[in-house]
């Protein structure tokens, strides 16, 4: 019996481990609620620094947190995201606490809907990997040339973290099966 709970105690991480592999995540964008604003001017790049340090799958969700009096989100095209173009977006959120699905993998575009504030740096590309990097996390970087941002990180050291816990927690399996 001791043994057998002890098992289970094993078990439990692997368990959670896998869930966090499967489970949609809710992204909070900048990992502040009060990030989606202007950068402060010594990190101009701050929002895409936030998700150049994340990885993002299908079925994640973004969400922003902000004054609806005074700010927006809208999603562009990467043209007008690059000349911070308002007019006509592909979708616009202004309800103040707004979330996304990351319905498939690629870039997204998306910038403030205030004048003015996406031209100070109040703006974000979130790179979505396909479904096959859950298994296989070796993202090529994306071509620089796309990307007015910082380039994406490659994700291939937080999976080999996944992949020693994984080992990890299997050995201590191993040890409460003895
Ligand atoms: C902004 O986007 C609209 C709609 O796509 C387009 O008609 C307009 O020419 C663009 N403005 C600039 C300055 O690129």
């Amino acid at each position: 019996m001791a043994t057998f709970s002890r098992a289970i105690v094993s078990l439990a991480p692997i368990f959670l481990l896998f869930n966090s592999f499967s489970e949609a995540k809710e992204l909070l964008v900048g990992g502040s609620s009060d990030a989606w604003k202007i950068p402060e001017s010594s990190q101009s790049h701050s929002l895409n620094e936030w998700a150049a340090d994340h990885r993002f799958l299908i079925g994640d969700y973004l969400v922003w947190k902000y004054d609806s009096n005074k700010d927006s989100v809208l999603q562009v095209t990467r043209d007008s995201y690059l000349k911070c173009n308002t007019s006509d977006p592909i979708a616009e959120y202004k309800d103040g606490n707004t979330k996304v699905k990351l319905d498939h993998s690629g870039p997204f575009y998306f910038i403030s809907g205030a004048a003015g504030q996406c031209d100070k740096g109040q703006k974000l590309i979130v790179v979505v990997l396909s479904s096959r990097h859950r298994l296989y996390a070796i993202s090529p970087a994306p071509a620089p040339a796309e990307y007015d941002g910082p380039a994406v990180a490659p994700t291939s050291s937080a999976t080999s973290l996944q992949s020693s816990v994984l080992v990890f927690c299997a050995v201590l399996v191993g040890f409460a099966m003895m």
